[in-house]
């Protein structure tokens, strides 16, 4: 395995980054021959030193065969990568949609007050992955939920301490730290008398407090805390669970000062306690629904193999590894898999172009980036699962003759990076991957699972940037460039990432592959509805009382989801709309709420299911601000290869602007549409070609509900909103 480190943790303080600096030179060395080096090489320098002198730019430059331009290039490109020493420890504010909902603007302007009088870098980022309890903060890479705008000052006065060295160390090394932590002796306490106790340490529930809860517990007598994955139901974190000898017992939302009642109430045997929510599995939030892709998560301890094995882990490896290539193919194709990233493009004629494409070398890349707000489900499942994604991978590369592959993440997930590199080492050692490098040292060959068949897996953090999402521009990120789109054909399954043949698929696609091969593809197909076939996995985000993770088959409409299970607002006003789909998607109204989840449902009223998230808004949204913010993430965000989402998403902002100041509103509107239907006819991608989705939509929910405050016209709504980007 080959890993960058990205997390935000705060730089060593091993001197400063000067010229000729013989760490930095000693860096730069050790990534010298690798694919793609000089983001891991950039990511470790900053890591080391804050931030990345100019005047090592050469050095670079020289080491990996490229001009200087392009080496300033990429530093300049990413929103990572800094040039100049930070102020203090990093202190991220996320100011994307589902944070928004919930007051994420107060937020930030009160994190913008703290840099005034703390040291510490403030600065913005677009979703976190705690959509569903934000406003969101990560200080360090750590984060954290903010009640209110008093928590901010909490938040930057610990962290100026642990930058000082005052207080422990956090962020991900603190979940993994003993006896609390993933790889908390699980496998070899197995046998002890002590009661398990489950505390999950995903990213979400570490941000409501859970590392402390697993501290506490572990503290006392006659216990073993395994920290496993979340279950989902995302407002009960910490949700802890006792087992007895009748199942798991869970209670929650679990705080620190709760822990000595729970102990006096007879937590371990299952005791009564207001807290106490009773047999996990007959949760109604879990009994209904169809889990397939998150079987495990929150049932094992993600890092501990054996608890994977113990509970079905690699059948599905198994059961392909039996079969020929073009079989585990034709079974993908059969069972309907379609790709869970946005495109729902079919995943068996992905996999069919690359197998049918003659070359030495072809590549699986697993696209982790998962920049949706409101959209969470990869980093839970790597964070719960990471060795069923490790096996879908694995099973990909056997159905196509890849023997090598690349997991994308983004570096706001510094837990998921941190428990996919982990579990890698761990499949590495357990044969269930080739690893780099055997016992003697040499380049590892011995083939997976005692099979002829050698598969190396590596993994490569993002540097702040959405549009690495698309798959494209994440291919030039691997490659170590500006994460560019490049015009299509040739498509990836043709000449991807280097050039060769390249299966690209979300997070979720591959993780749906062993359950397709280990319980066949007719089990999967029953699932679902018409062309939309399997489970979504749905995130529900934003505004909302009941917000996590639910496993379903298509079909279920968003109005189930967000007032049955979600329970409406969390603010408890109306709700007034929902955006689906991510930043790209559209803003549905109450009206239009009974839309079944299915690609072709979607598509058929304008919107776009893209990976599965609801991010709710009450009826206190500004919906001219979250058109404008749309403008706004668009021109941030743009890779600005193509004029119309580059400059039309600046020249957007202004419009907006001027019909919010009721500027000669209804000229603007006009000039405003104009603007949309070029971007959408004319952008090369769907970055700029989708973002007049929530654009329109939007103005017209916001014409409908404020009929005489501007907004669109009656003839620009939601069924006249298609992009064909
Ligand atoms: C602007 C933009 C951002 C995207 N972000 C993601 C992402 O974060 N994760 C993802 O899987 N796909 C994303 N996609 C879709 C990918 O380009 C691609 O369709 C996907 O990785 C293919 O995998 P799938 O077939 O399994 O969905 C994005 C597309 C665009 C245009
Ligand atoms: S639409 Fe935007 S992000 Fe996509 S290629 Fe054009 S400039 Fe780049
Ligand atoms: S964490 Fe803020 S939108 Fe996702």
């Amino acid at each position: 395995m080959s890993v960058n480190d990205a997390t935000h943790a705060t730089p060593n303080q091993a001197g400063p980054a000067a010229p000729g600096n013989p760490a930095i030179a000693e860096i730069v060395r050790a990534h010298s021959d690798w694919a793609g080096g000089l983001m891991p090489a950039l990511h470790a320098i900053q890591h080391h030193a804050g931030y990345i002198d100019r005047a090592h730019i050469p050095m670079l430059a020289d080491v990996f065969n490229l001009s200087t331009a392009e080496v300033h290039g990429v530093v300049s490109f990413y929103t990572d990568f800094r040039t100049t020493p930070p102020a203090g420890p990093l202190v991220q504010v996320c100011r994307a949609e589902a944070c928004l909902s919930r007051g994420g603007d107060k937020v930030w302007n009160a994190a913008r007050t703290a840099a005034q009088w703390a040291p510490v870098e403030v600065a913005e980022v677009f979703c976190l992955g705690n959509c569903a309890l934000g406003p969101t903060v990560a200080a360090n890479g750590q984060l954290h939920r903010v009640l209110d705008e008093g928590d901010i000052e909490a938040i930057v006065g610990v962290a100026v301490r642990r930058a000082q060295g005052n207080d422990p160390v956090d962020g991900p090394a603190a979940a993994a730290a003993a006896p609390v932590g993933p790889a908390g002796p699980a496998s070899a306490n197995r046998a002890s008398a002590a009661v398990v106790v489950y505390v999950p340490r995903d990213a979400a529930a570490r941000a409501a407090g859970a590392d402390h809860v697993a501290a506490a517990l572990a503290a006392a007598p006659g216990v073993r805390v395994v920290r496993n994955g979340s279950r989902g139901m995302l407002w009960l974190e910490p949700m802890i669970e006792v087992t007895t000898p009748s199942g798991r017992v869970a209670y929650g939302p679990v705080g620190v000062t709760d822990v000595p009642g729970l102990l006096a109430a007879g937590l371990l045997q299952g005791g009564e306690h207001p807290l106490r929510l009773g047999p996990t599995e007959q949760q109604p939030w879990l009994a209904r629904q169809q889990r397939v892709t998150f079987g495990r998560v929150g049932v094992v301890d993600p890092l501990d193999p054996d608890d994977f094995l113990a509970h079905g882990g690699l059948a599905g490896l198994r059961a392909a590894l039996a079969m020929q290539a073009s079989e585990v193919v034709a079974a993908v194709t059969d069972s309907g898999l379609r790709g869970r990233g946005g495109a729902a493009f079919p995943t068996g004629i992905k996999l069919r172009t690359v197998l049918d494409t003659p070359s030495a070398q072809k590549y699986i890349v697993c696209n982790a980036d998962e920049g949706d707000s409101g959209s969470f489900a990869d980093r839970m499942l790597m964070e719960g699962d990471p060795f069923l994604l490790i096996e879908g991978i694995v099973v990909a590369g056997w159905a196509v003759g890849a023997t090598e592959g690349f997991i994308y993440i983004r570096s706001e997930y510094p837990d998921a990076i941190a428990t996919m590199g982990a579990a890698i080492a761990t499949a590495e050692q357990r044969g269930w991957l080739t690893g780099l490098a055997d016992d003697a040292g040499t380049t590892g060959s011995v083939g997976v699972l005692g099979s002829d068949f050698p598969f190396r897996l590596h993994l490569r953090v993002g540097a702040g940037a959405y549009i690495c999402g698309e798959e494209t521009a994440l291919m030039e990120s691997i490659e170590g460039k500006r994460g560019v789109v490049r015009a299509k054909p040739p498509l990836p399954a043709i000449a991807g990432l280097w050039g060769k043949p390249t299966v690209i698929n979300n997070v979720l696609s591959l993780a749906a592959l062993p359950s397709i091969l280990a319980d066949g593809p007719a089990a999967y197909a029953a699932l679902g509805t018409g062309r939309s076939r399997g489970t979504q996995v749905v995130q529900i985000a934003g505004n909302v009382a009941r917000g996590g993770i639910f496993e379903t088959g298509f079909g279920i409409t968003v109005r189930e989801l967000v007032e049955d299970l979600g329970g409406g607002s969390y603010s408890g006003l109306p709700v007034a709309a929902v955006q689906v789909g991510g930043p790209l998607g559209a803003y549905l109204s109450v009206e239009q709420l009974d839309l079944p989840i299915d690609y072709e449902s979607f598509a058929a009223a304008g919107a776009l299911l893209g990976h599965g998230s609801m991010v709710v808004f009450d009826d206190m949204v500004d919906l001219l601000g979250m058109a404008r913010f749309a403008m706004e993430f668009c021109a941030a965000e743009s890779c600005g290869k193509c004029t119309p989402c580059r400059i039309g998403s600046t020249r957007g902002v202004e419009l907006i602007d001027k019909i919010i100041a009721g500027d000669r509103r209804d000229e603007h509107i006009e000039v405003l549409m104009d603007l949309c239907e070029v971007m959408a006819d004319a952008s090369l991608c769907a970055m700029g070609g989708f973002t007049p989705l929530p654009v329109r939509s939007a103005l017209a929910l916001h014409h409908e509900l404020h009929p005489d405050s501007g907004g669109a016209r009656d003839s620009h709504d939601l069924s006249t909103q298609g992009a064909t980007a």
